[in-house]
């Protein structure tokens, strides 16, 4: 059997407060009503964080994510004391890249100096759109002019790796209007960009009652690709179904999320994912995502929403819906690294994709759809090892269906 090697390690933070919910939003995002407990809520981040430690001693944290709700609700002070804290119980790469959201209806003068004296290296502005109609439509607390004087306050306190969200597809949205959002957002040099479109989410506002006017599914797909080679002219290249950076830029939190790494879930409703060499499993472990209840039972298994290991025959399915997200592919050899599996538990799926022409191979002519370890030939005559395995562009716009063939009976 191949041996699951834990991957990389990575540490997210939930922070679940916003001034005002979006009515698209799913997130686990609550409306802030008067003054927020964020020095207990540290305090619980920490000791959630002391409770989580067992599961991945000794091993090196590679990328931080303060992600929400809205962590730029929290002040630099709080973010700073988080982090010393983490770094007194956690071994983090000396160029560990840590990201921290913004809404720039939150920013203030001097905030962005504190995160980045924290030790925040990126950051991550969510716009949306740059047409203020749209953003009123949209329920977001800030206009477009606020938009651009956030980016401008932290590029004056030395961010220049930094991300821009953007949606499209939005209610009223004609092709010109979500190519021109581009256009603003190239203005402000972004490092990264996410392209979202606007999905209809169940428990939201929107879902209830629809807006008029969304884009139908063709129009939609016609918007997605004129931005994609707009995006490229500009020199973004795109590297996951939404995400596209400047070169060396992609988000390392992300791209580790994707490959199937692990990572730490702290914070109200946060996810984790952690791989054991020891056991030989792979474990999801989720906290609850109430904030008050979060912090009341932080640091005890009550903070659990849930702890589970990953079937192994779930595993497949669960690294397929991560891998295919990516463009550049996965390898045989990183799939049983992974997951603990022989390729052999993947041949038919695998197969049945490429016959389909929904995954190509790259890289090698290797041609048996199944791992060298399987058939014992290890390499000996002489073919290629390192080929990957990657979606083409129709696997791409059919994604749900080439991850659906890994699901098993
Ligand atoms: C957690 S929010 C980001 C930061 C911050 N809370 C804000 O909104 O400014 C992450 C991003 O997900 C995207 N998003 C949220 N709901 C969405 C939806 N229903 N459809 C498409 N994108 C969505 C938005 O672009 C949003 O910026
Ligand atoms: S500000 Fe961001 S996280 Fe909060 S409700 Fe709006 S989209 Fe969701």
């Amino acid at each position: 059997m191949p041996a699951l090697i834990p991957p990389p390690l990575s540490l997210y933070v939930h922070l679940p407060w916003c001034v005002r919910k979006c009515p698209y939003c799913d997130f686990n995002s609550h409306q802030a009503k008067g003054e927020l407990p964020f020095d207990a809520y540290i305090d619980a981040l920490v000791r959630d964080l002391d409770q989580d430690l067992p599961l991945v001693w000794g091993r090196v944290v590679h990328s931080v994510f303060f992600g929400g709700g809205t962590p730029s609700l929290f002040p630099a002070e709080a973010i700073d004391r988080f982090l010393q804290q983490a770094s007194a119980r956690l071994r983090f790469a000396p160029n560990a890249e840590v990201t921290l959201e913004t809404n720039p209806g939150t920013t203030e003068h001097g905030r962005f100096d504190g995160y980045r004296a924290a030790g925040v290296n990126r950051l991550s502005f969510g716009i949306q759109t740059f047409n203020d109609d749209a953003l009123k439509r949209l329920g977001r607390i800030h206009d477009s002019a606020e938009a651009e004087r956030a980016v401008k306050m932290a590029q004056d306190a030395g961010f220049d790796n930094f991300n821009i969200d953007l949606m499209y597809a939005l209610p009223g949205q004609t092709l010109a209007a979500a190519e021109h959002d581009l256009e603003r957002a190239f203005a402000l040099q972004p490092a990264h960009l996410s392209h979202y479109q606007l999905t209809l989410e169940p428990n939201t506002v929107f879902f209830a009652r629809p807006p008029q006017g969304i884009p139908d599914e063709d129009s939609a797909w016609d918007m997605q690709e004129h931005c994609q080679a707009l995006l490229a002219q500009a020199g973004f290249d795109q590297y996951e179904v939404s995400a596209y950076a400047r070169p060396g830029r992609q988000s390392a939190h992300n791209l580790n999320y994707w490959r199937f790494g692990d990572y730490l879930g702290i914070g109200a409703g946060a996810h984790g994912k952690i791989s054991s060499g020891a056991e030989q499993n792979v474990r999801r472990r989720w906290k609850l995502k109430h904030p008050q209840a979060y912090m009341d039972a932080a640091g005890s298994p009550a903070s659990f929403g849930g702890d589970d290991i990953i079937a192994a025959d779930r595993l497949p399915f669960e690294y397929m819906l991560n891998l295919l997200r990516l463009h550049e592919g996965f390898s045989l050899r990183d799939f049983q690294s992974r997951t603990g599996l022989p390729a052999a538990a993947i041949d038919v799926p695998l197969q049945q994709a490429l016959q389909r022409g929904w995954l190509e191979r790259v890289g090698g002519g290797h041609d048996h759809g199944h791992g060298c370890d399987d058939h014992g030939c290890a390499g000996a005559d002489g073919h290629d090892h390192g080929g990957l395995l990657r979606p083409t562009e129709l696997g791409r716009r059919f994604t749900n269906d080439v991850v659906e063939l890994f699901l098993g009976e």
